[in-house]
């Protein structure tokens, strides 16, 4: 299959290196209204300058291609999928994925009457740590789940009067954290532990850098469980390993805990561990190639994708409810 990027700022970079890993899929093309992104990133990845644009509009009509992948912001996805739907090519695309439940909801249905195929970019499901432990949850070892705490911390926004930030708009986000992130982490959530039923939400703004959050906690109902997500970009806990991944459950036969390096313990009833499993590749870049090995398998089979637009609507709903939580300090009932 041949495909081509609607985007080349910094985030392509991953994505094009994932995509060289692909044997079934190439990058043929490239669009970016910035031509000297463009040609930059042309430029490193060996896309001949005869297919670059930095019209979006005239790509589609002068490549043959399957496939587009979309790594822009959200505010330009809706003119971007309706293209693509227009053109009959299948999708993926970044997240988050629409900037309202309304927008995200239009785009679906666009792709929907249009026949083709839309995946959202949710990389962090597939994490090497984190389908790990999807296995170990759909195996019979672990029992009944009564608590959840999933922890992200990073020192991150606190740093951002600094010139050399690699995502500058993170600072004039009105919805930051729970939004740029929190969809991941929502996602993990569900893709985990299924639906949930209700949440509170606390955000909060600590860095005088940006405007939008950066330090949030939601606590989680699901029928017979409920579990924390603690999420901050702003936390000084572990300067010397900054970024910090770490997911509890507890259950009635045992605990697990896991952490971003892929070491795993199982603790028994006579609090001892039983399993120790450490991961050695596990990296954004293991991430990357195998949702585009997914994006392209289920093309090819025609099974659902794990991500699929119509599924990302329901990781925004919880995003956009941790917001409207937060703001009215009420408990939002899912779904709604
Ligand atoms: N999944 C992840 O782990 C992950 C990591 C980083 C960024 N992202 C997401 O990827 C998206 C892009 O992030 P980035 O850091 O690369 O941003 P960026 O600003 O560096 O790059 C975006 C590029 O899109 C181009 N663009 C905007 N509108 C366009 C249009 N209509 N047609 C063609 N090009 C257009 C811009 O000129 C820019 O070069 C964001 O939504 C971000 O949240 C995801």
């Amino acid at each position: 299959m041949e495909g081509s990027h609607y985007g080349t700022g910094y985030f392509s970079e991953m994505h094009l290196t994932a995509w060289r890993e692909q044997k079934n899929a190439k990058v043929v093309s490239m669009c970016d209204l910035n031509y000297e992104k463009l040609v930059g990133r042309a430029r490193q990845f060996g896309i001949p300058e005869q297919h670059l644009y930095t019209s979006p509009e005239e790509m589609l009509e002068k490549e043959q291609i399957d496939i587009i992948d979309i790594i822009t912001g959200p505010e330009s996805h809706p003119s971007l999928v309706k293209l693509a739907a227009n053109a009959k090519k299948h999708m993926l695309c970044q997240k988050p994925f629409a900037v309202s439940q309304e927008k995200a909801e239009e785009m679906v249905g666009i792709a929907k009457n249009a026949g083709v195929r839309l995946m959202v970019t949710e990389n962090w499901r597939w994490y090497p740590h984190l389908q790990y432990l999807k296995g170990i949850i759909d195996s019979d070892i672990v029992g009944n789940i009564n608590f959840v705490k999933y922890l992200n911390n990073f020192y991150f926004t606190p740093l951002m009067n600094s010139k050399d930030i690699k995502q500058p708009y993170f600072k004039n986000m009105p919805k930051l954290l729970t939004y740029e992130m929190g969809t991941h982490w929502f996602d993990v959530w569900r893709f985990l532990f299924g639906e949930p039923n209700r949440l509170y939400a606390e955000l909060k703004k600590v860095s005088p850098y940006i405007v939008g959050d950066d330090l949030g906690t939601v606590l989680i109902g699901h029928d017979d469980f409920h579990g924390i997500m603690e999420m901050s970009w702003a936390s000084r806990r572990n300067l010397t390993t900054p970024k910090q991944e770490q997911l509890l459950i507890e259950t009635d036969r045992n605990s697990i805990i896991i952490y971003e390096n892929g070491l795993t313990k199982l603790i028994d009833q006579r609090g001892e561990t039983i399993l120790y499993n450490q991961i050695i590749k596990n990296s954004k870049l293991e991430s990357f190639i195998s949702l585009q090995r997914h994006f392209l398998s289920c093309l090819e089979s025609g099974e659902e994708f794990q991500t699929s637009g119509a599924d990302n609507l329901k990781t925004l709903r919880l995003v956009f409810s941790a917001y409207e939580s937060s703001a009215n300090k009420e408990v939002i009932r899912l779904p709604l």
